[in-house]
């Protein structure tokens, strides 16, 4: 009830699935088994996050690589979520004050308009990025902010697994913002609120201290690549080379120069590179611009404007409480 009073969004209903595990807009469990049962391709590199850690980045990143080193593919203008699909947006697509999907489904859309293309005859409430996922060409980079737990035992065996963290300070900072901004949470708390609803794993894909876990312990299977938000913004290239390593892009410096410049902050932010296609019509479009948009800073450290001593020292005891046996270390500024 607090949280559908605090998430005006999440008026379809939400589900944890086990008591103290992920939690989500009920609508995943219509999409559960059918992501569980994912048929995952060894050419496919799954990037996986907590919401917020640096996801679209990553996403640019790895397309950029694999397609568009020399910056000369057209694709690259297309919106993102069509070239490096989000496995389960279906469930905020059909599970939040977002939606408007199936009932009224809007015909010029573009994802609408973009499925209908690529998956004729097929039904949008079967799953519309399930279905697009299923038809995208090889080499496929996809993007999910799911567990291990939630995805085929078998996807370290057939996949790659890129794993991107961010100090949990930003990265709550991160999240309540894009909370506001995104309809689909309609969060209407304060920053304190936000805090405390991140320390009772009370968010949507928390809790997050689990999900790091459980990358930790993957962190040296030959097919994982575990990396740090606050890693890549300290040094692009050589975080860039040890990926191009990982993936087997096999770039030249000149190549590693071009996805550096191509994939910065700034040139993201001018492009309007976003999780959502830029003129999209049913989940962020009037509220994408306030307080800079879902590009809103890209730094590593802004936590220190919105941490009261308080705040900061809730944080962490939760991290030390939750990762304080495995040896992870967050950096909190650069
Ligand atoms: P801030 O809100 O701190 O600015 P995600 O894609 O996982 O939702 O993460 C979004 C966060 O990554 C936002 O953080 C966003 O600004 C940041 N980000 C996106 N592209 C970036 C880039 N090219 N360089 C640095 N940060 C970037």
């Amino acid at each position: 009830k607090r949280l559908e009073r605090d998430f005006t969004g999440y008026n379809k209903g939400i589900v944890r699935l086990q008591p103290d595990r992920w939690f989500f807009a009920k609508a995943y469990t219509k999409f559960a088994d059918k992501i569980y049962n994912m048929q995952w391709k060894p050419s496919d590199v799954c990037i996986m996050t907590y919401p917020k850690c640096g996801t679209t980045w990553m996403q640019e990143i790895i397309w950029t690589m694999r397609n568009n080193p020399d910056l000369d593919n057209p694709m690259a203008s297309a919106p993102l979520y069509g070239r490096s699909p989000f496995l389960e947006m279906d469930f905020f697509l059909f599970g939040t004050a977002a939606s408007n999907l199936p009932e009224h489904p809007d015909p010029n859309d573009p994802l609408i308009k973009d499925f209908k293309k690529k998956c004729p005859g097929k039904k949008i409430e079967d799953g519309l990025m399930l279905q697009l996922t299923d038809v995208l060409p090889e080499p496929r980079t996809i993007k999910t902010h799911l567990n291990f737990d939630l995805l085929s035992p078998q996807i370290l065996d057939n996949a790659k697994v890129v794993f991107v963290a961010r100090n949990p300070k930003d990265t709550i900072v991160s999240y309540h913002h894009h909370s506001r901004l995104i309809r689909g949470h309609g969060y209407t708390g304060t920053f304190e609120e936000f805090v405390k609803y991140f320390l009772a794993d009370d968010l949507q894909f928390s809790p997050y201290w689990l999900m790091l876990r459980q990358a930790w312990e993957r962190r040296s299977h030959p097919n994982m690549h575990l990396v740090f938000f606050e890693d890549f913004k300290a040094d692009i290239k050589g975080e860039l080379r040890k990926l191009d390593t990982f993936i087997g892009t096999g770039l030249s410096d000149k190549q590693i120069d071009n996805v550096a410049e191509y994939t910065s902050f700034k040139s993201m932010k001018e492009r309007g590179v976003q999780e959502a296609s830029s003129n999209d019509s049913f989940w962020v479009k009037e509220v994408l611009e306030k307080d800079g948009g879902f590009m809103r800073k890209g730094t590593a450290g802004d936590w220190k404007n919105k941490f009261t001593p308080e705040l900061e020292k809730l944080v962490d005891d939760w991290t030390q409480k939750h990762l304080g046996d495995i040896g992870l270390s967050f950096k909190y500024s650069l």
